[in-house]
């Protein structure tokens, strides 16, 4: 099988990359604005471009992780956000159906309102930010066709990248303290096993909407906490505070937790919890 990855320089694409290696799968990555050896450059806002290269790679799948994915800046730059994440999903998903391939777009928990989570993969969709709607338009051109998928995820954490587990190590490591809210929930996700699900969904062929997330939600501070238990650090560095003191560009909902049932059901296996998943993490650090 032979998968085209993009955004392959990115957090969750550079670990699809690393786990297609250690399997059957032919990778293929392409990147925007850093390049990444043997991979091809892809900007997914040119159509032509974005045509072309599908056809010169004439992949099984597409995985597209590629994206906007700084929320506050989606908020002050609005048309960037619809260019990249609606109407690049768009130039993929069309390059895809003329080409044969399937199409797997990860998109995110925050394509809810965060009222009423875990949120299952039939429950209403309401953005309440410029992110999440532009990422709920990029679902909608994906599901133009029947033979692909969405995968949500949420809070991805993962060794290579900037996240906010790196973060949180980093300044403890480092002995700074750092403010974490306690009112916002979500389902954290190490990109590790994301990867190996996607793949997953590549080989069933899995089509429709997954939620493809850790199994447990729990809010951030209580997540920075797990992260120092699992990491040895000192947790008296991290100081609870509430999301309306950060005054953050773009709103943030509460509870965006995503239930995973569907996808555990349909990939045939368990997704790992908050423990297990900082775990995998560590022991892949060393
Ligand atoms: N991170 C999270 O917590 C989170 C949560 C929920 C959902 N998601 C979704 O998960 C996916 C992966 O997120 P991530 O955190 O791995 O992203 P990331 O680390 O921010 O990387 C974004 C990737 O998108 C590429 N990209 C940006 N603009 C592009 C363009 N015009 N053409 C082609 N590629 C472009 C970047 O390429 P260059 O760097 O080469 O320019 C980079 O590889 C995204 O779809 C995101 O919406 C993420």
């Amino acid at each position: 099988m032979k998968v085209m990855i993009t955004g392959a320089s990115g957090l969750l694409g550079s670990a699809l990359l690393r786990v297609a290696l250690q399997s059957d799968v032919i990778a293929v990555a392409a990147y925007n604005s850093h390049p990444l050896n043997g991979g091809l450059q892809m900007d997914i806002t040119k159509q032509a471009q974005v045509n072309a290269t599908v056809s010169r790679v004439a992949p099984d799948y597409v995985i597209h992780t590629a994206a906007f994915t700084d929320v506050d800046a989606c908020e002050t730059e609005p048309q960037r956000a619809w260019d990249i994440n609606a109407l690049g999903t768009k130039n993929v998903a069309e390059a895809c159906e003329e080409h044969g391939a399937r199409l797997i777009y990860v998109s995110t928990d925050y394509v809810f309102d965060g009222e009423e989570g875990p949120y299952s993969e039939e429950a209403p969709t309401r953005p309440i930010n410029v992110y999440g709607e532009s990422k709920l338009a990029g679902e909608r051109f994906t599901l133009d066709s029947s033979v692909n998928a969405i995968a949500r995820v949420c809070v991805l954490y993962g060794p290579n990248k900037p996240n906010f587990v790196t973060w949180v190590i980093n300044s403890l490591r480092s002995h700074t303290p750092i403010n974490v809210v306690t009112d916002q929930y979500n389902t954290p996700t190490y990109v590790g096993n994301c990867a190996r699900a996607l793949l997953r969904m590549c080989e069933l062929g899995l089509t429709g909407v997954y939620h493809v997330s850790g199994r447990e939600q729990l809010n951030r501070y209580a997540f920075a906490c797990a992260i120092a238990d699992v990491f040895a650090l000192d947790k008296k560095l991290i100081n609870e505070i509430s999301t309306d003191t950060l005054q953050q560009q773009a709103r943030r909902p509460m509870n965006s937790s995503l239930r995973v049932e569907k996808a555990e059901r349909a990939l045939g296996v368990r997704l790992a919890n908050v423990h297990e998943g900082l775990t995998l993490l560590r022991d892949e650090w060393r």
